[in-house]
């Protein structure tokens, strides 16, 4: 089996958090030696950002800005070398999360976004991407009374609308890597679609 990175997204309340184990579980026993990582975070210094980010008060550009110099850490010191060494690497969320959230949720310009991505990971991109989708309402339903909400998960349903639209159009740009999930289907479901994924890719 080829090193491969795989990322996973949706807006807050998809569900991805519950498969990603569930993938990283399947892939072990095919023999696969998987990592499994998250964004914001990944690293000391980065999770350390993710603190910052996900309880202070700033504007999209400074948002963008932290959320990047975590994943250059984070691509540097364990994505990289994990794929170097022929690893598998689960990560939970990544730049399309960006681009969906500090881009499509905030406002912020695409030529800036597109900009620092090149930056920070020239070269780099998923492998597979699962897109957990879902309408906005049935996700903030899914959240109430899920635990104290962070910073994004306080915002209403118009910004998670919005970050939904920004997650299709990448899907759109980038057909070969996105697999979209009907995450509002049951959990047995979401499984099989995920499941049928990785068997047509080989997996
Ligand atoms: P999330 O995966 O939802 O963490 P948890 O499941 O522990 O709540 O990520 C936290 C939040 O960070 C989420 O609301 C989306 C946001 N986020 C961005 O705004 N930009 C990014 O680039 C990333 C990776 C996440």
């Amino acid at each position: 089996m080829n090193a491969s990175f795989i990322t996973f997204e949706g807006i807050d309340g998809a569900g991805k958090s519950t498969h990603l184990p569930d993938v990283a579980h399947r892939l072990r026993a095919g023999g696969a030696e998987v990592l499994v990582t998250r964004e914001p975070g990944g690293t000391p210094l980065a999770e350390q950002l993710r603190s910052l980010l996900l309880g202070t008060v700033m504007d999209p550009l400074t948002e963008a800005l932290l959320v990047f110099a975590g994943r250059r850490d984070h691509v540097q010191q364990v994505i990289a070398p994990a794929l170097a060494q022929g690893r598998t690497v689960l990560c939970d969320r990544f730049t399309d999360a960006s681009v969906a959230y500090q881009g499509g949720g905030r406002g912020l310009s695409l030529d800036v976004l597109n900009a620092l991505e090149n930056w920070v990971h020239p070269g780099l991109q998923p492998d597979l991407t699962f897109w957990f989708d879902l309408p906005a309402e049935v996700a903030a339903q899914r959240r109430l009374g899920a635990r104290a909400p962070d910073r994004f998960e306080q915002l209403d349903t118009e910004f998670f609308s919005r970050v939904r639209a920004a997650y299709a159009q990448r899907a759109h740009d980038a057909p070969q890597r996105f697999v979209r999930i009907d995450a509002s289907a049951p959990v047995t479901d979401v499984r099989r679609q995920i499941q049928q994924a990785l068997e047509a890719r080989g997996w």
